[in-house]
């Protein structure tokens, strides 16, 4: 039997170990910021998306060092958003992984350039190079940072975080709660599970069929996220609940109730695996984070 929960804790060890050696304070002249970052970045997220680039990579017979660096990146942005995501402006959250959001710890405009620094050093981090790499993988490597840096952007999760924001209050439909919730949170998601399979030299095929798995447990993510906003228990989770239905969100729960919402997290990972059909026994780790996901207690 495949154990989820120990390869995740290991996974997540090569992550943190990975991100302590990046984010390092070089000069007193940066210690504010550098303590910020590692405030929000070091507060141990479940670490998922580079968990699964570095997962996808494995199954497509790639390498750990072809990915790592991608991987990390992809925990700067993710943790950057979430730093923007708390702040008065936004959701307003003083609590996060467990710790005190970045501006109730800092300030707000600290906590405001954190999440600029990690933002940008994550593409610091992906567009590394050296003299070793070959043509070939210097284009993939393009290739994934334009994925990411779109993932990331206005058509992405500044999409998805700006309809968020103008949708409180307001009514959406499934379609564009659908469209909101791909682009806050499921296109970073399918933007690593993208990473990890080009970089880890997967064949066009392999990357399609990953993508579309990634799609699928990419908006399951967070149809779950909204579920445990309304039955989670906020000491597992290290984040307040109730706070969608209180600033009047538009989320799956709201729309079409808790069961609904999670059979419709059910049908996503039934897809998601459906996707999976070419890999063998190799992915069996992806099959098990997909049901993570809507299981997952935080
Ligand atoms: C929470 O993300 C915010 C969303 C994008 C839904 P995670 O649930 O991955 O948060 P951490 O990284 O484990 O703290
Ligand atoms: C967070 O969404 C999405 C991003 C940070 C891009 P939510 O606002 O729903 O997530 P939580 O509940 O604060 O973690
Ligand atoms: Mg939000
Ligand atoms: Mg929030």
């Amino acid at each position: 039997m495949f154990d989820l929960k120990k390869y995740l804790i290991e996974k997540q060890k090569t992550v943190n170990r990975a991100l302590e050696n990046i984010i390092r304070q070089e000069s007193p002249l940066e210690q504010r910021i550098v303590s910020a970052m590692r405030h929000s970045l070091m507060a141990g997220g479940k670490r998922l998306r580079p968990v699964l680039c570095l997962s996808v990579a494995e199954i497509v017979g790639g390498n750990e060092d072809q990915v790592l660096d991608a991987a990390c990146s992809l925990e700067m942005i993710h943790t950057y958003s979430l730093i923007h995501d708390d702040l008065p402006a936004m959701d307003d959250d003083d609590m996060r992984r467990g710790k005190q959001t970045c501006h109730i710890a800092f300030d707000e405009a600290t906590a405001i350039l954190a999440g600029d620094a990690l933002l940008t050093m994550a593409f610091e981090l992906l567009s590394k190079t050296n003299n070793l790499i070959s043509p070939d993988y210097a284009f993939k490597k393009l290739d994934v940072i334009r994925k990411i840096a779109s993932a990331a952007g206005y058509t992405g999760m500044i999409a998805g975080q700006m309809t968020d924001i103008l949708s409180e209050g307001e009514n959406l439909d499934m379609e564009e709660l659908k469209i909101l919730h791909i682009a806050k949170t499921g296109v970073l998601i399918e933007a690593s599970v993208y990473a990890g399979a080009v970089l880890g030299d997967g064949t066009p095929d392999e990357i399609k069929m990953l993508t579309e798995y990634g799609r699928y447990i990419g908006l399951a993510f967070q149809v779950a996220d909204d579920i445990l906003n309304v039955e989670g228990d906020p000491e597992i989770m290290g984040k307040a609940v109730g706070t969608d239905r209180t600033r009047n969100k538009s989320t799956y729960p709201s729309l079409m109730g808790v069961q609904k919402s999670k059979q419709f997290a059910e049908k996503l990972v039934a897809d998601s695996l459906n996707a999976l059909e070419m890999f063998d026994k190799k992915a069996e780790p992806l099959r098990a984070i997909a049901r993570y996901i809507i299981e997952r207690k935080k």
